[in-house]
């Protein structure tokens, strides 16, 4: 059978339609995709897009590290490590998730320390520089005393 004439499942490429399918993504969602570097295609003849099989295995991961939370810039960089831009085996895989899977604890941490802290302004309101965790997290500049400490810095150093 000849190239386009209905037999694409036994080739190794696919349509955008194809992916869309099958990955469950809107077309839109791959075009975004594609704009943004994270998987690329081909044109045929008559412009239209072909994309190699194992970008299902891409816009998985991609999915998966979206879902956690991993900003696609994020997880651009990640699959740009790879080497030629192959999609990850199950090696890369292992390591892109072990990394994404400390970046979520600490994200996870950082939302239970902001929930503890909104435990204490709920009914408040008062979103006070000098008392609010979450107006003034951290009170950085408390052991300084009381004052505009930064801007006095700033004058003496002018
Ligand atoms: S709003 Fe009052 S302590 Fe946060």
């Amino acid at each position: 059978m000849a190239k386009g004439d209905g037999c694409s499942k036994l080739n190794r490429e696919l349509s955008v339609g194809e992916v869309a399918e099958r990955s469950g993504l809107a077309v839109s969602t791959l075009h975004f995709y594609e704009s943004k570097g994270l998987i690329k295609s081909w044109r045929t003849g008559g412009n239209q897009r072909r994309y190699a099989r194992d970008v299902l295995r891409r816009v998985s991961i991609i999915k998966v590290a979206q879902r956690t939370g991993i900003p696609l810039a994020e997880i651009k960089a990640a699959l740009d490590t790879l080497p030629d831009g192959r999609t990850p085996n199950k090696k890369d895989w292992t390591r892109l998730s072990a990394r994404w899977h400390e970046e979520l604890d600490a994200r996870i941490e950082q939302l239970t320390r902001l929930r503890d802290s909104l435990d204490g302004c709920i009914g408040c309101g008062c979103l006070s520089m000098k008392s609010c965790p979450l107006r003034n997290p951290g009170d950085r500049a408390a052991e300084l005393g009381s004052g505009a400490w930064y801007l006095e810095e700033v004058r003496r150093k002018s």
